[in-house]
């Protein structure tokens, strides 16, 4: 299978790679397996607790290069974005952008719900309520 040129590019030089201590206040982590092959993303993100922006992300991803290539390009995506809007990021943007074929498409899923599950975090760090589920 051929993966687009933004994919290897991601795969061959993932930005934002990397952890934050996870019990820093201003940290959120999302940690996400897909079961349909195991693989496993850690993404974390680093919020202002002023103006709730995010003004970093890191990630680290145990499997292939869509899933790499997607969760290295939502590091990105998320800087200077606020929580929510982090959180509203969908997965077919992210497909559309690496232009994923429909077998990889779950890459880009995971990496949509590890930004999700890292606002979450981030959230019920700070005492605010869970969104109601979209
Ligand atoms: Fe996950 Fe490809 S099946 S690495
Ligand atoms: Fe499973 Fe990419 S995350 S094949």
């Amino acid at each position: 299978m051929a993966y687009s040129d933004k994919v290897i590019d991601h795969y061959e030089n993932p930005r934002n790679v990397g952890s934050f201590d996870k019990g820093d206040e201003s940290v959120g982590t999302g940690m996400v397996g897909a079961p349909a092959c195991g693989d496993v993303m850690k993404l974390q993100i680093k919020v202002n607790p002023d103006t709730g922006v995010i003004e970093d992300a890191r990630f680290k991803t145990y499997g292939c290069g869509s899933a790499i290539a997607s969760s290295s390009l939502v590091t990105e995506w998320v800087k200077g974005k606020t929580l929510d809007e982090a959180a509203a990021l969908k997965n077919s943007e992210i497909a559309e952008e690496l232009a994923l074929p429909p077998v990889k498409i779950h890459c880009s899923i995971l990496a949509e719900d590890a930004i999700k599950a890292a606002v979450q975090d981030y959230k019920a760090k700070h005492g605010a309520a869970a969104p109601a589920a979209a």
